[in-house]
């Protein structure tokens, strides 16, 4: 696909603002026709609310999850279940068995917790591999992602460039509150991870995910032995390069005018 104008996509961007959930969708199917579309769910609360709509408009659209080896069985469960409950497919992207090998051999199964470097190699290899994988081809790529989420996520925007793997990122739940998306959700009675309701906003692999307390931010609970100031409680899905401060960079930016 040609990059499309930075302009282009901020006023695009705005106009999807004033839409719903199912408007937003089919405008970025619409414009985008003829496009590889895919959508990359964790089967977390926002991800299953994009789910229920690309299964109920019978949307263009490839969904696919990594299935890192280190998933709760509750998330495991819920991947078959929604399956079944919208009769969908997703398909699963699994780490290069060779690498983990090596990975696992050098720093153990859990050297993950040792350092943030060895935490992001491991990231590497479960994730951001079969993300690549999962990716190359596609023309767009939707997420959950929402500006709540983290102060990190703030200055994301509905559609962005991803220069990287030179698709557009189209993140449709940005703007919407955990509250909106948890009437919504009840709304619709879609099925749901069971490990939110014991404390978990957000899950991730298990050993690396815990429940929150009481007033923490929704990602405290991942990689919650880490500094976030240095690790960014991020694991290179969406963000391009491990940095040590709070500048982003080009993967997850706003289109520069
Ligand atoms: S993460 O980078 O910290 O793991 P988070 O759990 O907040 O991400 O999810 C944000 C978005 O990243 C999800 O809405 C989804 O699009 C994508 N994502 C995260 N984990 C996975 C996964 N295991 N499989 C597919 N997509 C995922
Ligand atoms: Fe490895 Fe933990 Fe990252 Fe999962 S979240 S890939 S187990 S470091």
């Amino acid at each position: 696909m040609t990059s499309p104008l930075a302009q282009d996509l901020a006023d695009f961007s705005t106009r999807l603002l004033s839409q719903d959930l199912d408007q937003r969708l089919q405008s970025v199917v619409a414009a985008y026709a003829g496009q590889r579309i895919v959508f990359s769910t964790s089967l977390g609360a926002e991800d299953q609310l994009v789910t229920e709509v690309i299964a109920r408009l019978k949307l263009p659209i490839d969904i696919f999850t990594l299935e890192t080896g280190r998933l709760f069985a509750e998330t495991l469960s819920l991947l078959d279940e929604t399956e079944q409950h919208y009769n969908i497919h997703i398909q699963r992207f699994r780490p290069d068995p060779q690498a983990l090998k090596a990975y696992v051999d050098h720093y153990g199964l859990n050297g993950f917790y040792d350092s943030i470097e060895l935490r992001k190699q491991c990231c590497g290899i479960r994730k951001v591999e079969p993300l690549n994988r999962a990716l190359s081809g596609a023309d767009i790529w939707i997420t959950g992602l929402r500006q709540q989420q983290s102060a990190f996520r703030q200055n994301l925007d509905f559609l962005q460039q991803d220069r990287d793997r030179q698709l557009i990122k189209f993140n449709p739940l940005l703007d919407w509150t955990q509250e909106q998306l948890w009437q919504t959700l009840k709304a619709r009675q879609v099925p749901v991870n069971p490990l939110h309701n014991k404390g978990y906003p957000s899950i991730g692999c298990e050993p690396c995910t815990r429940a929150i307390k009481p007033g923490e931010d929704e990602r405290a609970g991942r990689w919650w032995w880490e500094n976030p100031q240095q690790s960014q409680q991020e694991c290179g899905l969406h963000v391009a390069q491990p940095c040590s401060n709070n500048e982003g960079n080009q993967n997850d930016t706003k289109a520069n005018p």
